[in-house]
């Protein structure tokens, strides 16, 4: 606007510097997968997600904030600290240890056991004085600061209330993953009803989509159905389905989990296993893989031949989940 002698004034926004402004923004890049429902695919997609996009120039952290472990111990193969780190942040506000690169680029903050005791630790938070999202946003936000991560992608589990609550009072965006049966989808209501009282007492959290998950891609009438269902469940929200949905691969769900591996590893795994069969079949059982079983070595035995087709569909989700943080960022600056 001019100013009454004709010059242009030039208004400069001083920038946040309160701890709170701080910290904001160094969790600015963090998405919380969530669903109160068990099952519905919240480790198997922050994994995936995770392992697409990080790279040594692009680096990832996941917080694995489940009891269970999954993502530590399954599906990433590591031993971690059994939660103790992650523990001690919601506790003292203490950074947690920080498992690095335990994929090209990947970052992890081990989940475990230990976590159960959060419960426990709400339960008598009046009397203590413990603040556990002050606790877990500045000790988030120092490992944030620490490794400049372009995503980071927390687990969570299912139930487990008090955390979930805490989550989403540190967390910048949301993701829901869910199934198609009425259970999962009542699993996404209440997740909904959680997200707006967090957003009514001033958490910053933005639902940036639900992700139908466990799909069959050839039901596109039902699938439809659904993802119409869930926009109806999300109106008001400001968010709207993922388009991409994630298939159902049983042999593949397998394989990732009991091998550790990433989709895109098991895609190069699978290719690997499948020109030793064909090389084994041509020199009639004289294959490094017979010598190998012949000296006792088990060679990893994976039940899935081509799963490329899923890991496309974890690649497409990477892709809108990268452009809607990217929209949802260039919304905030207009
Ligand atoms: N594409 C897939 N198709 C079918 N099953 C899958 C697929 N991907 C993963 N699974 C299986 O579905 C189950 C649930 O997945 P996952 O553990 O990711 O869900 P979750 O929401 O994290 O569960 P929890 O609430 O117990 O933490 C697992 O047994 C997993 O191996
Ligand atoms: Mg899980």
């Amino acid at each position: 606007m001019a100013s009454p002698t004709g010059t242009q004034k030039v208004v400069v926004m001083d920038p946040d510097t309160s701890t709170q402004g701080v910290e904001s923004a160094a969790l600015a890049r963090v998405v919380l997968v969530a669903n109160q429902k068990g099952g519905v695919g919240k480790t198997s997609i922050v994994t995936a997600l995770a392992g697409l996009i990080a790279r040594p120039d692009r680096r990832v952290l996941v917080v694995d904030a489940d009891p269970q472990g999954n993502a530590t111990s399954s599906d990433l193969g590591v031993d971690g600290d059994r939660g103790r780190g992650l523990m001690m942040a919601l506790q003292y506000g203490e950074p947690p240890k920080v498992e690095r690169d335990v994929r090209p680029g990947l970052d992890l903050v081990a989940g475990g056991p230990l976590l159960a005791q959060v419960g426990a630790l709400t339960a008598t938070a009046t009397q203590t004085g413990l603040d556990l999202v002050a606790n877990l946003r500045a000790a988030l936000a120092q490992v944030c600061v620490a490794g400049g991560y372009s995503v980071v992608l927390i687990d969570s589990g299912p139930g487990d209330a008090p955390l979930l609550d805490a989550l989403l009072r540190v967390t910048r965006y949301l993701v829901v993953p869910t199934k198609d049966d009425d259970a999962s989808l009542s699993g996404v209501e209440l997740l909904a009803l959680r997200y707006l009282k967090a957003r009514q007492e001033g958490a910053l959290v933005q639902l940036l989509g639900v992700v139908l998950f466990d799909a069959n891609p050839r039901a596109t009438a039902r699938n439809g159905q659904v993802l119409t269902d869930l926009d109806g469940l999300l109106d008001g929200s400001g968010s709207s389905s993922f388009q991409t949905i994630i298939r159902s691969d049983r042999a593949a769900a397998l394989d990732l989990r009991s091998a550790h591996l990433t989709p895109a590893e098991l895609v190069a795994a699978t290719a690997e296993q499948n020109k030793s069969r064909l090389a084994r079949l041509r020199s009639g059982g004289k294959h490094r893989a017979d010598r190998a079983a012949a000296d006792g070595a088990e060679p990893v035995r994976l039940w899935s031949r081509d799963p490329s087709a899923l890991a496309s569909d974890y690649q497409a989700l990477a892709r809108e989940l990268l452009t809607r943080i990217a929209g949802a960022e260039s919304g905030a600056r207009a």
